[in-house]
């Protein structure tokens, strides 16, 4: 749906009559000496490959909707692809290619198909605004659309942008001659390129950093390890506010995922806290909305786009929240490996009005809290929608909700002020439903699933025979089936909430 777009039959048109022109939109590039760079336009920058031999800069316009591109070459070679995709893959890839016959040099936009094969694009929508030559290296400034209208662009969204690169090591014929997958030296990053427009204040000249680290733990040859480590702050200690925290990582995070099984390295990380005595007005708080962590809420295996939904409701938030609200300023969104795309979004008087945070391209290998564009108040009678949509289709057995890595959770970590007592507020649907589900699979099936009290949810899930039935089934128990709502304090005691029996609630669902 993409209101500012022009008809279809004009866009045919429109792309009809560039296609002709696009053979003569290639740039030549010559320029050797140019001016230099100027570093203040660009607020945001990060490598693109692990040797840094690629450095993206870019800029923001919400005002004209446009990403301004500045890639800096190090050592150019024959040429470069960069571009966007909905996960990293070279498969249906936005691109901008650079690229060289050995006697000039072009560059296009374009795209890749599900093969993964190059085409020119018919609207050359990566508007190339100069390259140059300089010390350091080789410049290329461009411009992108944060929606370009033409269906074979990637549209640039709130949230996780997969950029991909892609390096030309010899001269090609023309860019249909690329051969993606024959590329040496590819890969992605994953950036926020829609950041907000908020200016960081300057730090207090009063700051005071303290380092707290876990002492030298030696990590368990084990899947999952969740370590808590407590230390005292000195007698005396007043109050103080945090205004920063930055992580401290030791050891090698990565190396350890290929050593599984096996005890692989000693760590000592954790946060550096700056903090201030001149307190500001407002505590802040962390509160998790989206599902509790359990194995209730589980996803079939082989799905593409399964969706799970956590609620903060209204009997809660009429309870937990002052009457003058709270106000939502950032938030960490989180699954675990199967997450595709995560959001929150807040309803009043039964109708869905804000969206509080959504990632549609969210990745579990990176997760950041991010600064809201647009601070989101919330009042008491509230509701708090966390929908997260999961891939399994390289899963055998059903995924439940857990801890474990293997499991999944949804949860949105939303920070917000002024700091209120209520920590959680997240829901499950109710188990005594999850076991009529259970049953009625038996009666369609050669009573598979043991629904003996000794059966745990996880062993139920497990031996579901997966079929057509079942799965649209357990779906629509997700959308109808009342849920239980945890409604807790940060001291894990649930709020006096009154509500059905045993906190279970009826969530309808908007269609
Ligand atoms: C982004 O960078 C371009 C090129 O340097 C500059 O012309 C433009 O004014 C910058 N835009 C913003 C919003 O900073
Ligand atoms: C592209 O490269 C891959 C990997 O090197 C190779 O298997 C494939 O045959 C190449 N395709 C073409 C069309 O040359
Ligand atoms: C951490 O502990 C291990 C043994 O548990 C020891 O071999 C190592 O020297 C210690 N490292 C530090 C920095 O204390
Ligand atoms: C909420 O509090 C109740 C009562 O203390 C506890 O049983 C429950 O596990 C808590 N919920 C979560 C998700 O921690």
């Amino acid at each position: 749906h993409r209101p500012s777009c022009p008809a279809f039959r004009l866009r045919e048109v429109a792309a009809m009559y560039l296609s002709s022109l696009a053979v003569f939109l290639l740039i030549l590039v010559v320029a050797l000496q140019g001016t230099d760079p100027r570093e203040d336009y660009f607020p945001y920058k990060v490598p693109l490959d692990p040797q840094s031999t690629l450095e993206l800069s870019w800029n923001v316009s919400y005002l004209h909707r446009e990403v301004h591109f500045q890639i800096l070459v190090k050592k150019l070679q024959d040429g470069l692809l960069f571009g966007m995709s909905d996960r990293g893959g070279f498969e249906d890839a936005d691109l901008a290619v650079l690229w060289s016959d050995g006697v000039q040099s072009y560059f296009a936009d374009a795209w890749s198909d599900h093969d993964g094969h190059l085409h020119m694009d018919s609207q050359q929508n990566y508007k190339l605004l100069k390259a140059w030559s300089a010390l350091e290296g080789f410049y290329l400034l461009f411009k992108r659309s944060f929606d370009t209208c033409d269906p074979k662009d990637y549209r640039i969204e709130d949230g996780t942008v997969h950029l991909i690169y892609g390096i030309l090591e010899a001269p090609v014929p023309s860019l249909g001659a690329i051969n993606v997958s024959a590329l040496r030296r590819k890969g992605l990053q994953r950036v926020q390129l829609l950041k907000p427009d908020i200016r960081i204040p300057s730090l207090p000249s009063d700051l005071k950093t303290m380092v707290i680290r876990a002492p030298n733990v030696s990590i368990p040859g084990q899947e999952t390890t969740y370590w808590c480590y407590m230390t005292e702050l000195p007698d005396g200690f007043g109050k103080h506010h945090i205004v920063m925290v930055v992580v401290v990582v030791t050891g090698h995070p990565t190396l350890c995922h290929t050593s599984q099984m096996f005890p692989c390295h000693h760590d000592s990380s954790g946060i550096r806290l700056f903090y201030t005595a001149s307190l500001r007005p407002y505590d802040a708080g962390i509160m998790e909305l989206g599902l509790v962590y359990t194995p209730v809420m589980a996803i079939p295996p082989g799905e593409s786009h399964f969706g799970l939904t956590g609620y903060c409701t209204e009997t809660c938030t009429q309870v937990a929240l002052p009457p003058s609200g709270i106000h939502i300023f950032a938030s960490q969104l989180h699954t675990h490996l199967t997450g595709r795309s995560v959001e929150t979004v807040l309803s009043r008087g039964g109708q869905e009005k804000e969206i509080v945070n959504k990632d549609p391209h969210y990745s579990p290998h990176f997760q950041e809290i991010r600064m809201l564009k647009k601070v989101v108040s919330v009042f008491p009678g509230d509701v708090l929608r966390t929908t997260c949509i999961y891939n399994t289709e390289d899963r055998s057995q059903a995924t439940v909700g857990g801890f474990g890595i293997m499991e999944e959770m949804c949860v949105n970590y939303v920070h917000y002020y002024p700091q209120t007592e209520l920590e959680l507020c997240k829901s499950a649907i109710d188990l005594g439903y999850l076991q009529r589900y259970f049953k009625l699979v038996n009666r369609f099936n050669d009573e598979e699933v043991c629904t003996c009290p000794e059966a745990s949810v996880t062993q139920q899930f497990a031996s579901v025979p997966w079929n057509s039935l079942s799965r649209d089934v357990l779906k629509s128990l997700y959308g109808f089936a009342p849920i239980s709502m945890h409604c807790n304090k940060s001291s894990a005691v649930r709020f006096p909430v009154r509500m059905a029996k045993e906190g279970k609630e009826t969530i309808w669902q908007p269609f």
